[in-house]
């Protein structure tokens, strides 16, 4: 390793609201995902009272995926989007679901195939830093509620606009700035109290979730991520605030 690259490899970043080295942020993110891997899913209905289910609809819709195309489900978790998407690229297409936990990405495969999604999907490891793919290969890569946790987010961005073709698009899915001030109490209230006291009775620990309400106050705003894509290179960049700024779909286009 290069000397530049140590000292990258050696600043501090966040985990939350504390500042951590970027192996010890990895470490303690897929510990997050190992505790709550099995209730993933009735944390995610019971704490957006079921909204993360039209955001990701409407992030698909938005995405125009079309059939026999090549899709990356990035951070797949288990796969909510991965579902979406093999729905539209069917079963000419091709859609990779990819995970850095194995734990998370057992849980999508498990449930895809209850579905019925089998032709067409596949499943791999891999850091969103470092996408273990060609050049060009997808037609759209998409992100959702992943980026947040993941320790060099220009990097990763970097990585997403090296594997799209051009012409594709990348979708970026993730909690974003509340646009209503007026609501940001309740917001705090319910997000910073309420939800790790939630996780602590349905999945036996508080902490993934106090991270989950640090993480998205860390996250860089609607403009800043923004800002980001179109640094790593994506062009055509906007976003779209669902439910007020509580989340926020990111769109680019590598052309
Ligand atoms: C909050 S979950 C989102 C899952 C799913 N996309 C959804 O919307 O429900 C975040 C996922 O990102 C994964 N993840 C975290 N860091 C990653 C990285 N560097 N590369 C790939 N996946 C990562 C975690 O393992 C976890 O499954």
């Amino acid at each position: 390793m290069k000397e530049s690259q140590r000292r990258a490899e050696g600043a501090e970043v966040d985990f939350g609201f504390e500042r951590v080295r970027p192996a010890e942020k990895r470490e303690r993110v897929k510990e997050v995902f190992d505790t709550v891997a099995e209730r993933y899913d009735l944390m995610n209905d019971l704490m957006s009272f079921g909204l993360h289910r039209a955001w990701k609809r409407l992030a698909v819709a938005l995405g125009r995926v079309r059939p026999g195309q090549r899709v990356l489900d990035l951070a797949a978790g288990t796969g909510d989007m991965a579902s979406l998407l093999s729905e539209r690229t069917g079963p000419r297409g091709q859609v990779v679901v990819a995970d850095i936990n194995p734990r998370m990405l057992a849980r999508a495969r498990a449930r895809l195939v209850d579905r019925g999604h089998v032709a067409g999907v596949s499943y791999a490891i891999g850091d969103a830093e470092s996408l273990p793919f060609a050049e060009g290969r997808f037609h759209c890569v998409c992100i959702a509620f992943g980026l947040r946790n993941v320790t060099r987010k220009e990097r990763a961005l970097e990585s997403m606009y090296r594997v799209l073709r051009p012409g594709g698009q990348a979708l970026i899915l993730e909690f974003s700035r509340l646009v209503l001030p007026a609501l940001a109490p309740l917001y705090d209230a319910y997000s910073f109290r309420a939800i790790p006291e939630l996780g602590r009775i349905v999945t036996g620990s508080a902490e993934p979730y106090r991270y989950l309400a640090e993480s998205i106050r860390m996250h860089p705003d609607q403009s800043a991520l923004q800002e980001m894509m179109e640094r790593a290179g994506f062009e055509r960049c906007r976003f779209h605030n669902l439910s007020a700024g509580v989340v926020a779909l990111h769109r680019g286009c590598k052309l």
